[in-house]
Formats: C-alpha cells, structure tokens, sequence
C-alpha cells in the first residue's frame, strides 16, 4: 500500500470524532431498492447532531490544535454546515469561533450559528468574497484557520463515515456514492475504502451546473469555475482544494453528474424510505446512485449512499415537491392539442384512463384548436412515448414537455389568460373531496350542452381538489343551467363577477 494512504489510514483510525459526533445508522432503503433491483443502503450523516458530516472534520481538525492555539481563536468560511460544526466544536473545546458568512445566508443557518455561540460575521456576496475575508480575519488577529475541506484532518475527520459503513455492512458493496462540493468528504472516504477493501467503487457525484472538480479531473489541473449553481449550496464550491483534488483523481473510480430535478426526485426517494427531508446536497449520493444504476444496467448489488444533510429550509421544500416530479420520472407533461367542438375535451379525458391527473389547464383560444396543458402521474419515463402514442391514436397530438424549462417553470402558471372567443363565459370555481379518479367523475357530470371555455386543476395532494371552469352560456339558458348546477353536488362559487376574471382572463 502507498505510505500517504497508510498515513491516512492512520489519521482516520486515531480521528477525534466522537466527542461531538455520532456513529450514524446505515439504513436499507427498501422502496428503493425493490424500485431499482439493488439493495440501497443509506448512510445517515443527516441524523449528526449538526445535521451534517461536517462535524466530524472542523472536530478533528479542532480537537488536535494546542491549548495555546486554541486561546487565540478559530476563524472559517461557511455558507452553513461547515459554520455549525465548528460552532459546535468549539463550544465543546471552550475556544472562539469566528465564523465569516456571505450576506446571502438564510436567516435559519445564521441563527444555528449564533444558537451554538458561535461568532457571526455577514461579509460579501459569495463563498469566495466570505473566505477572503476570513483568511484577512486571520492574519489580522493571528486565529487558526480551519479548512471546510483542504486539510488532512478534516479529511481525516470525514474519512471516519467510510469506516463506518465498512464495519456496518461486511457484505460485498458495488459501490459507495458521495456528493463532492470541495472535495473533503470523497477524499476521506476513498483514502479508507482504497486501504481497506479497494475493490469497492467510489462514484463522485456533483452537480451538473457546480462541478469544480469533475472539470480539474478531466483539465488534469484544478480549474476554478466563474460561477456555481446555488440549489445545492452545500457543494456549490468554485475551486476544489489541492490536496482533495491530488486524493480525488488517485482514489475515486467514476463521476456520475445530475441536475436539480433528478436531486429533487431524490429527496422524494429518502423521504418515502425514512421520512426524513434531506437538503440537496444531501440527496445527490441518492441522485447519482439511481443513475449510475441505469447507465450500468446494474442488478442485485449492495449500493451505499451517503446522506450526508438536512439543513434546507422549510420553504424550498414546495420547489423541491414541485421538481421532484417533474424530471420525468413520476409526472408526464403535454401539451396536448384538440379540435375546438363541443364533446372533444371529454374525450379527450376519457382516452386518458384511469391515469391520476396532476394538472389540467385549458383556455379558449381558436375558433378550431384549442391547446390543454396535461400533467399525467407515471411510474417511469418510459410511460411518456406510450401515451403520446395513445393520444395520437385518438387523433390529438400531443408534445412532449417533461424536459422544457419554460413549461415546467412558467407556462404552466401562466396559461389562459383573455379570449375573444368567450362569449357568455361564467365562471365557477368547484371544489370536491381529493380523491383517484375524482377529476373524471367531475368531467362525466358535466353536461355536454354547455361549452367548457376555460379550464384549471392542479392536483397538490390537497384536501380538496379545486377546478376553475369557464362555462358558456346564453342568458336564455341560465335558469335551466343553474338547476343543473345545483344538482351536480359539489361545492361551488360563482366567480363571474369578480373583478380579477375581468382583468385578467376576459
Ligand atoms: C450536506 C453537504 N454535502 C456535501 C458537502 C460537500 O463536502 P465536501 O466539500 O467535503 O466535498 C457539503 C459541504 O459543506 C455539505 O454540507
């Protein structure tokens, strides 16, 4: 074995971690598993007291400093995790901490901070302008920096989760998947694996919009990337360390790359499996394990994701419901394209099935098409081409939205708006208990005499479903109507007279 992998051999066995943190579960994923034909298995750094890994590096890295080093202070960067884990640690150590953090930190990572008594001090906009200002901080008052990353303690110190799940599961492992921002992590965890039982794969996974360190891998050198995608912030890291990069391009087998929609899925993955709701970064082990195991056509192994944290706040959480399904791999969208008469939006539904309707919007338009946006829950992307096909059978065609931004991120709020065409509109809204199928039933009671102008369902697993629809109409007909109305059974509002429907939709 190399002398440097001993060496870290040996630091990880000696790593002072568990003053501070805890040995963490590896739980089988079993819904996973049973949906990719692997055993899953999540290594839960989410349950750290800090609810990340990164405890035990900034403790590591903390615990062998000198008590003279440890009465001047330590001083960080962080945009959060790494913050609480030397927050923490010093707490415990009894010494200062600084901790410099970019303007733009939620107020909650602020707060956690300042909870374990740590020192906050809001500078610049970024990670970097944030480290710049710690590394000043430092010189200035002679405080001992410690890394998020580039450090052999605090890889040593994150090397003790590889550990870990080598002594959890004695089985044989295919391969363990470990998020990358600096790159502290996967070095640790690679340097014990590769000492130990180095037939194990270790897979990188980074973002595909923040991957530092799959562009040094393939430059040959570290390339500093101008800008990182931020859903992730936890691996949103512009330049990669030096000696993560050195461990990183020995030690690490393949990098797999995945996008936030794959990430939120993920989040999905683990919440269905244990409950818990990790943030991004923490799902992305998950993200590329999925993928990799389609990519290999992989069956039947032993695969380990690192979960590795929960810190997300509470109001990402309806992006990340929203995008989970909409990588394509639970939610199909259409746009679907129907003859403008009477009875071909019914048919329309009717072709469909028995599919859960996730979304339905519609608005007249053109005396001869009309345009309706679908959204069909699926099992799998493969679902997608079988029922365009469906459609097309009926004679309406149907484009494949799973993969346009602009639908998934605006056209779908956005549809409708005002029509010439709809003349003796009213406009109702209707609510009716939430359940499979419920939509369909609302469409067959809908009487075929009275044209639908409008149309709006979003199926947000509510209590209620609500459905916005615009009926045509003559004055004429509206006794005759509205005992048909009252007679359907569901709760409804007239919104004819409001005066948003006249600003903004007739
Ligand atoms: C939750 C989470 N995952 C992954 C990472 C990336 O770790 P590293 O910078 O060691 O690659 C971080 C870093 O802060 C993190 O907080």
């Amino acid at each position: 074995m190399k002398q440097h992998l001993l060496d870290y051999l040996q630091r990880i066995l000696n790593a002072k971690v568990y003053d501070v943190a805890i040995e963490t579960a590896l739980n089988p994923a079993n819904k996973l598993s049973d949906r990719l034909g692997n055993q899953v298995w999540l290594k839960r750094e989410d349950t750290q007291p800090v609810h990340s890994f990164k405890l035990r590096g900034a403790y590591n890295k903390m615990a062998r400093l000198s008590p003279a080093e440890l009465s001047r202070g330590v001083v960080c960067s962080s945009a959060g995790n790494h913050a609480q884990g030397v927050a923490l640690s010093a707490r415990r150590l009894e010494c200062e901490a600084h901790i410099v953090m970019p303007v733009t930190t939620p107020k909650l990572k602020i707060d956690a901070v300042l909870a374990l008594g740590g020192e906050v001090i809001l500078h610049g906009d970024s990670y970097s302008d944030a480290y710049a200002h710690a590394f000043e901080l430092q010189q200035r008052h002679q405080y001992v920096f410690v890394h998020p990353f580039d450090d052999p303690d605090v890889i040593a110190g994150q090397g003790t989760v590889g550990m870990e799940i080598l002594r959890q599961l004695q089985s044989p492992i295919h391969a363990v998947f470990v998020a990358i921002g600096g790159g502290g992590l996967i070095s640790g965890v690679a340097a014990y694996i590769k000492a130990v039982r180095p037939e194990i794969k270790v897979i990188g996974v980074q973002m595909n919009d923040s991957d530092a360190m799959l562009q040094s891998i393939l430059a040959n050198e570290r390339v500093e990337l101008k800008d990182v995608g931020l859903f992730s912030d936890g691996t949103a890291v512009k330049m990669v360390g030096e000696e993560t990069f050195r461990m990183t391009r020995e030690l690490v087998d393949d990098f797999v790359k995945v996008d936030s929609d794959s990430v939120c899925a993920a989040i999905k993955d683990a919440f269905e499996d244990t409950r818990i709701i990790l943030e991004p970064a923490g799902a992305m082990g998950i993200a590329g394990l999925k993928q990799y195991v389609a990519k290999h056509a992989l069956q039947g192994e032993n695969l380990v994701a690192i979960t590795c944290g929960a810190n997300i706040n509470f109001d990402r959480l309806r992006f990340v419901a929203e995008r989970a399904d909409a990588g394509g791999e639970r939610e199909a969208l259409f746009a679907v394209t129907i003859p403008e008469e009477r009875g071909s939006f019914k048919l329309l539904c009717e072709s469909i099935g028995h599919r859960n309707v996730t979304e339905f919007s519609y608005r007249i338009s053109d005396q001869h098409e009309a345009h309706v946006l679908v959204g069909l829950e699926i099992q799998h992307r493969g679902e997608v081409p079988e029922i365009s096909q469906l459609l097309a059978a009926q004679g309406f065609a149907a484009l494949d939205l799973v993969d346009d931004e602009l639908s998934k991120q605006h056209l779908r709020y956005m549809i409708g708006g005002r029509s010439p065409l709809c003349e003796n509109e009213r406009l109702y809204r209707f609510e009716f208990p939430e359940r499979p199928a419920a939509l369909m039933r609302f469409l067959s009671s809908m009487h075929p005499d009275w044209n639908i102008s409008l149309f709006h369902y979003r199926n947000e697993g509510a209590d209620y479903g609500r459905i916005l629809v615009g009926i045509q109409v003559s004055d004429e007909d509206l006794p005759a109507f509205s005992d048909f109305i009252n007679t359907l059974g569901y709760r409804y509002a007239d919104e004819t007279a409001n005066p948003v429907y006249g600003q903004f939709l007739r």
